[in-house]
């Protein structure tokens, strides 16, 4: 079942904020930012995950670090939940929803050395830099200029996080 087909019968006619967009281009776009989101959530737990469970010579650099990852992860979430109901479809209400719907991979690992950290969350970056690329396509081609501009301050978001990862990881092999 597609996000858009949950959406019929009661939950349309009571969540159907009024849009001047297509339903067809409510449709794309809230399942491409359903799906961000979902990546989002992923990657701010496995952000924390590392933080908490980080160990070694560069604690408390790495540890801080992915904190301030960790708080521009989350406050993506509620944006673009919300960018979702302005369009009048509906967004992720569980936990069990997210893992339905997210294309990173969690990593419950017992544990996980640091290097190996830093090298997974930059590829997670770079898979959600990706996937906001794509998304932001789906939002220009049908003139949804908020949910672009959005899109456009996370992208460099995650370019700077994704900066900071290579050179921390790159940093370490090179001592
Ligand atoms: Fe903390």
């Amino acid at each position: 079942m597609t996000e858009h087909q949950t959406l019929r019968a009661p939950a349309r006619r009571q969540l159907g904020t009024p849009t001047d967009l297509s339903s067809d281009a409510t449709r794309d776009v809230a399942a491409g930012l359903n799906r961000l989101l979902a990546d989002t959530f992923a990657l701010y737990l496995k952000t924390k995950n590392f933080h908490w469970h980080l160990s070694g010579a560069h604690f408390r650099d790495w540890h801080l670090m992915l904190d301030d990852h960790g708080a521009q992860l989350i406050a993506m979430t509620d944006p673009l939940a919300e960018r979702v109901r302005k369009l009048g479809e509906t967004t992720i209400r569980s936990i069990s929803d997210i893992t339905a719907r997210q294309s990173l991979l969690d990593n419950t690992a017992d544990y996980v050395d640091p290097m190996d950290m830093l090298a997974e969350l930059l590829s997670d970056n770079r898979q959600l830099l990706s996937e906001m690329r794509r998304v932001h396509g789906i939002c220009d081609d049908v003139a949804d200029i908020a949910s672009t501009s959005l899109i456009e301050n996370w992208i460099d978001e995650t370019e700077t996080r994704s900066w900071f990862l290579y050179e921390l990881g790159r940093g370490a092999t090179l001592r």
